[in-house]
């Protein structure tokens, strides 16, 4: 039977780079891989036609799908909305409702842009790091949240930071099983000297590694000194595992050592094996509808859907050995462009991945 797989191509440059994402898609079609897309709208472009950012259409597609490519959502048109129902609530919808709980979030250096990373090259050559991110507990869905009026008339604002034993358990077994086939080095970041709730995070992290896992090597680490030692020595990691917030906030950080946002893909994965696919770059509205934007992280992405999602490594290997080609014949997007390169725009860049394939 064949594989279904939702397209969300989003706001700003999402359809652009989803486009080319597509045409990659096509391409194995040609070669084999059984596939049937449906297309849907989330974020602003759903919240223009249906007054909510994740219409119920797109639910029950997504739900219905081995696989969802998703674009990027959001943009300064929508940012005077209730934050209920701006475009991110699409995103973060998503999550929740299909239970994608775990985020790889990728950050490796490719040899042919290290002179685009703001890190000495010896710093980050060879960079090859992956974060795990929680994706649908901690202060993001915490309950309770809002915006109230005390009794002196004052507002104060509130989010709670919670997890349960289950959720820390989970979280932590997808990023061991991982770490197993890396180089089993897991660091768990946490902020266990302040917080409670990571207090917990580093308790059972330890116990699930040291009864599950105990070829991989278990550090700890708050995430502040996390934050520091990832641009003073980003190399000492191999897995990272952490919050929802501090992996937001880190994995920024980490794809900038990369030298460009616009390369790294990323996988949210339920315990179903059902997985979202997007680059970690945002919507990225300056450049929208220019052509220049970069289509390799989206292009990235499905690899990873053909790795985690799709059961086919060996297609997933030949989009990267893609990437790799047109990097090596010198073609760059603005975002990676560097002397002596030659400047291509988005289509021109998925066209190279297509005929490298
Ligand atoms: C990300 C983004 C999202 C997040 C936003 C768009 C809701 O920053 O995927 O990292 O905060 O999770
Ligand atoms: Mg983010």
């Amino acid at each position: 039977m064949s594989k279904r797989i939702l397209v969300l191509p989003g706001d700003g440059i999402g359809p652009e780079i989803v486009a080319e994402a597509v045409k990659v898609l096509d391409r194995l079609g040609t070669d084999g891989l059984d596939i049937e897309l449906d297309q849907g709208l989330v974020g602003g472009a759903a919240y223009d036609d249906h007054g909510t950012p994740l219409p119920e259409p797109t639910l029950a597609m997504a739900r219905a799908a081995d696989a969802v490519l998703l674009g990027a959502v959001g943009g300064p048109k929508w940012e005077p909305l209730d934050i209920a129902l701006r475009p991110e609530k699409g995103l973060l919808g998503l999550r929740a409702e299909l239970g994608l709980f775990s985020n790889l979030r990728p950050a490796i250096l490719y040899p042919q842009l290290a002179g685009a990373s703001s890190l000495r090259p010896e710093i980050v050559s060879g960079l090859d790091i992956l974060i795990v991110r929680e994706l649908t507990g901690g202060i993001y869905f915490g309950q309770p949240r809002g915006i109230r009026t005390l009794d002196d008339g004052q507002r104060q604002g509130f989010n709670t930071l919670v997890y349960s034993e289950r959720e820390i358990e989970r979280i932590v077994r997808s990023a061991s099983e991982i770490a197993m086939r890396r180089d089993r080095r897991l660091c768990s970041v946490d902020k266990a000297n302040v917080l409670e709730c990571t207090e917990l995070w580093r308790e059972v992290a330890t116990r699930v590694v040291e009864t599950e896992f105990p070829q991989v090597e278990l550090s700890h680490m708050y995430v502040d000194n996390a934050a520091m030692q990832l641009v003073r020595q980003p190399k000492q990691f191999d897995v990272m595992v952490t919050t929802n917030m501090f992996g937001d906030i880190l994995s920024d950080a980490a794809a900038m050592l990369t030298g460009s946002i616009g390369m790294l893909p990323s996988a949210s994965l339920n315990a179903k094996g059902q997985g979202m696919y997007e680059p970690i770059h945002g919507s990225a509205p300056d450049i929208a509808g220019q052509g220049v934007a970069n289509p390799l992280a989206t292009i990235l992405s499905v690899a990873m859907m053909l790795r985690f999602s799709l059961d086919e490594p060996a297609m997933a290997a030949r989009i990267e050995a893609a990437v790799e080609q047109v990097l090596d014949q010198g073609l760059r997007t603005p975002d990676i462009l560097s002397d002596g390169m030659t400047r291509v725009g988005c289509e021109e860049m998925g066209d190279a991945v297509v005929r490298a394939l």
